[in-house]
């Protein structure tokens, strides 16, 4: 039996697994400066509708059971709300993050601080990376996204650290410029029966990239445009359970023929700073 027989009809091996992750409430949301395409700093936002939308995210991975931490939001960091680049945690060690903008610089010693707080083993970072917003864990390799944001010298840094293979995946679309912009982990555990999956957007890469991503998930889900720019792959799976855009239709068709269990939610109000779900969600391996 191929992998793909057995992970199109063998949906009964999705397993929700136990999730701990970090997250921010944004209660100091808003877009006040332009660092990729989607932040428009001349229209208006509302924070209070932000803070609701995340609150419905927050239950939501509550009600999955999730244990959900929360880091305190400072008021001169409105895009603090996006956990996801505040770090990237296995093991207990936590590799801090070293911002590209300096709008967002201190974000990068605020989660720092928290993971020191919280016992994790703190690895300073000596390059530019944004933390899960471009490094991905599935299985046992890491994929690490550049072109916008981390530079590949983060990429050697975290093979270093965490001693795991760390393929680098150059990203080509400004609007995909982050790697959970374009690349959705399906499968956080091993599964029983098949290869652990993703879900991505082929055009956010260059040929190099898309060659490896085809080679190593010959099952992967292919989203659309129109899925894409609603962030639709920006969403967070614990194995069974998959949070994404409301608005990301094919995507949920996609995943529930596959046997896993998408939950809509909008954050529409988050969008406006060019981030989702997954942008809000940053994992605590330990
Ligand atoms: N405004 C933020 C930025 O441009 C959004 C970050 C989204 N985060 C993510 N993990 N993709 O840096």
């Amino acid at each position: 039996m191929t992998t793909q027989t057995a992970n199109l009809a063998n949906p009964a091996a999705r397993k929700a697994t136990e999730r701990t992750i970090l997250m921010c409430r944004p209660d100091f949301f808003t877009v006040n400066y332009r660092i990729n395409p989607w932040m428009h700093p001349e229209q208006p936002t509302d924070t209070s509708l932000a803070v609701r939308q995340w609150e419905v995210l927050y239950n939501t991975y509550l009600e999955l059971g999730f244990d959900v931490r929360l880091i305190d939001p400072i008021d001169s960091l409105p895009d603090m709300v996006y956990a996801a680049n505040g770090g990237f945690v296995i093991d207990g060690i936590a590799y801090g993050a070293k911002f590209r903008y300096e709008q967002r610089g201190p974000e990068g010693p605020a989660y720092m601080d928290w993971f020191r707080d919280n016992g994790f083993d703190v690895r300073e970072p000596e390059h530019t990376n944004e933390g899960e917003g471009d490094f991905l864990l599935v299985g046992d390799v890491i994929l690490a996204g550049t072109g916008f944001r981390s530079d590949t010298a983060s990429h050697r840094e975290v093979e270093r650290i965490f001693g795991r293979e760390v393929v680098s995946l150059e990203l080509v679309n400004p609007n995909f410029y982050h790697l959970d912009t374009a690349i959705a982990v399906l499968d956080p555990e091993p599964i029983e029966g098949g290869a652990q999956n993703i879900a991505y957007l082929p055009s956010a890469f260059n040929e190099e990239g898309l060659a490896v991503l085809r080679e190593r998930f010959p099952d992967a889900i292919e989203v659309n445009e129109e899925d894409a720019s609603v962030l639709g792959l920006n969403s967070y799976s614990d194995g069974y359970n998959i949070v994404i855009a409301s608005r990301a239709k094919d995507f949920e068709r996609q995943l529930r023929e596959r046997g896993y269990n998408p939950i809509g939610v909008d954050l529409s109000e988050l969008l406006l700073g060019g981030g989702g779900v997954k942008c809000c969600t940053l994992e605590l391996r330990r």
